[in-house]
């Protein structure tokens, strides 16, 4: 597996309270592969993702990387956090390019490939907008492009939809798919949305309420686009939301 946990645990000790937030996750997700975690709200999935990004290390067990420990180690994944902004006075061609710049990076090559990206992402012609001149569905896919110009091998999305309204969050959804099949990239995509994970997935990783555990690993043979009102589809659904409701039984 590209990436891989093993046996990961997590729990947060403070003056007051102590929280145990994952135990022993193991899962796989192969290169190019497109990956969803979901669970109920505080069942550890921000936790999981702050580990693979090495924000923040496990108690036990190992996070791989084509091989390589990375536990605690920053900078291999590209990452979305739940609550990623675009910095207000920054236009959208600085702020997609942040990542090259934290890197020292030549502005101008950075510059050339975001312009490159900008059509594909929804964002021809907004180059030297300010995010308050977006909308939320462009300012989500300008934080997308600017986690996907980070170049890295993995993406981290935590959450990347759950503010926006219904119908832009499903065009947001087609629109991802088709990034996906255009850049191929290896995706872990974070949701609390049953629907969501189904209509998007290679493969959906279904976590228990707190402490998380792996519950279930469902792979999804369905052609792409789905078609919600496909039988399969729902039936789907029905396995996904029956492995939540068991796990918080
Ligand atoms: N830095 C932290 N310190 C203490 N508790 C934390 C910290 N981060 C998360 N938690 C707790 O861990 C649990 C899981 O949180 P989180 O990973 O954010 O869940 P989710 O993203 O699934 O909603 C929650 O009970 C949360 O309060
Ligand atoms: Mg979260």
């Amino acid at each position: 597996m590209y990436l891989s946990l093993e046996n990961i645990s997590k729990t947060f000790i403070g003056e007051r309270h102590t929280v145990q937030a994952l135990t022993e996750i193991s899962f796989g997700v192969a290169k190019g592969e497109f990956v969803s975690l979901i669970g109920q709200s505080g069942s550890g999935k921000s936790t999981l993702c702050n580990l693979i990004a090495g924000l923040i290390t496990p108690d036990s067990g190992e996070i791989r990387l084509n091989g390589q420990r990375i536990n605690g180690q920053a900078g291999h994944v590209g990452y979305m956090p739940q609550r990623d902004l675009l910095m207000p006075w920054r236009t959208v061609l600085q702020n997609v390019t942040l990542g090259a710049e934290i890197r020292r990076q030549p502005t101008k090559a950075a510059y050339a490939r975001a312009l490159e990206l900008l059509p594909l992402f929804g964002l021809a012609g907004f180059a030297d907008a300010f995010p308050n001149a977006l909308s939320g569905g462009m300012r989500q896919r300008a934080a997308l492009l600017r986690t996907f110009l980070l170049e890295r091998p993995v993406l981290l999305l935590d959450e990347p939809f759950g503010a926006l309204d219904a119908l832009t969050r499903r065009e947001m959804q087609r629109w991802l798919i088709s990034v996906w099949e255009h850049l191929q990239p290896t995706v872990l995509f974070i949701t609390h949305d049953v629907r969501e994970a189904a209509l998007l997935s290679d493969r959906v990783l279904v976590l228990s309420p707190r402490p998380g555990r792996l519950v279930a690993d469902v792979p999804i043979a369905l052609t792409r686009p789905r078609r919600e009102e496909d039988e399969s589809f729902v039936r789907l659904q029905t396995t996904l939301l029956r492995a939540l409701a068991a796990s918080a039984a």
